[in-house]
């Protein structure tokens, strides 16, 4: 940048990124309160609200750990309390964060089987099946999914995976990650008999990264009381004799409860339906604007199929010869709006637009309009009129 351009040194910074999100104001101010003893008669209904109101979101009347740490934590957590050294799980190949989890459980002396995938197209569910039924010992312990992949943008439903584990009629647990889809896409854990399901407050749940979760069902219960993968600060057993918190082997983070109480009131303000519907509304419109970018050889959806697409990050494949990465810099340079960038194999590939948590229509038209400012400052070859397909869209 030379001395005439001008630095956005005020205003907001606009945050497109797909996690962490947007921390609206009244969180900042929740979490912003001077800290009391956790076993202080005061904090105790916090502590019990949140768990009440994070069972809600997540659709399930059975148990909930909570752990100070982000998503790996939870990950960590639900593969340690669940399996024991020798077991397989079948990993649904989605993109990095699906390998990323296998990668764990390898780690822990898991027997990783996937099930691959075409990451722009997404996984052929009855693929699923065939693994299971080809299974006949039971060997297979977990199906694990990736509910929403904040990689590729592509979301697998688990209604869809559950439905394929009781065709083959095959006794694996069910474990979801919902990382980048918990109060963003619609979720019902207990209606869709999922067994364990993980999730962290740097998204839909709009607070800070350090906080994660695992809700288990009764049946992923019982799994653990065989499980012997070594642990013990994530250790459930070990949780529930920790009264009165049930949660937490160490301190517990008070003032990240006093944040995830604020978030939780706001989305049962708004209401799960309404959060649901303004994440598809907004995704939609990004949507939008990305087919119009995309003539004249342009930007594309990296996600080619449009009944997987993500509501909650949209990935962007840049044209052959020019880098995403050098993109979002210009984006963040010139208009302060900060972008997700590719992860693993499709880093400086692709970018990725996040509209998971506290954003509105105007807040996205901002956020397309310094993207398609920037690809033409960059040179990137693209279709006029994105920000104007969106404005039409959100209008309409
Ligand atoms: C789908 C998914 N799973 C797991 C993770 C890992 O979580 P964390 O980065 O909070 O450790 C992420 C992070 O973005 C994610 O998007």
């Amino acid at each position: 940048m030379d001395a005439a351009t001008p630095k956005p040194l005020r205003g907001r910074h606009l945050f497109a990124n797909p996690g962490p999100t947007n921390i609206p104001d009244p969180v900042l101010r929740a979490i912003d309160r001077p800290t009391i003893d956790f076993h202080d008669p005061d904090f105790l209904p916090v502590y019990r609200e949140v768990f009440a109101g994070l069972k809600r979101v997540i659709g399930t009347r059975h148990h909930l750990f909570m752990y100070t740490g982000s998503g790996h934590a939870a990950w960590e957590a639900t593969l340690t309390n669940l399996l024991s050294p020798g077991e397989t799980i079948l990993v649904l190949d989605s993109g990095y964060f699906s390998e990323e989890w296998g990668k764990m459980a390898a780690a822990h002396g898991v027997e990783v089987q996937t099930v691959a995938a075409d990451w722009r197209h997404g996984i052929e569910i009855a693929k699923v099946r065939a693994a299971l039924e080809a299974d006949r010992s039971h060997r297979i312990k977990a199906v694990c999914v990736v509910h929403n992949e904040t990689a590729t943008g592509l979301m697998i439903p688990p209604a869809e995976v559950r439905a394929e584990i009781d065709a083959a009629k095959h006794p694996a647990l069910f474990l979801v990650d919902t990382i980048s889809s918990l109060a963003s896409l619609e979720f019902r854990m207990d209606d869709w008999g999922i067994d364990a399901v993980v999730g962290g407050s740097q998204k839909g749940l709009m607070n800070p990264t350090g906080m994660s979760f695992t809700a288990v069902s009764e049946k992923g219960m019982e799994a653990h009381r065989s499980a012997k993968l070594g642990r013990y600060y994530f250790d459930w057993s070990v949780m529930l004799t920790r009264k009165p918190h049930d949660s937490f082997v160490g301190t517990v983070p008070v003032n990240a409860f006093y944040g995830l109480q604020a978030a939780l009131k706001m989305l049962e303000e708004e209401g799960m339906d309404a959060v649901v519907a303004r994440h598809h509304r907004l995704a939609e419109g990004v949507r939008r604007a990305v087919a119009i970018w995309s003539g004249n050889n342009g930007p594309q959806l990296f996600c080619t199929n449009p009944a997987r697409v993500s509501d909650s990050v949209t990935t962007i494949l840049m044209p052959e010869g020019h880098s995403g990465d050098a993109l979002r810099r210009t984006i963040r340079g010139r208009f302060n709006v900060s972008t997700g960038g590719g992860l693993g194999t499709l880093s400086g590939k692709v970018f990725r637009l996040g509209v998971m948590g506290d954003l509105n229509e105007a807040m996205v038209l901002g956020i397309l309009g310094a993207v398609e400012m920037s690809l033409g400052i960059d040179g990137v070859p693209h279709g006029k009129g994105g920000v104007a397909a969106a404005m039409a869209y959100f209008a309409g």
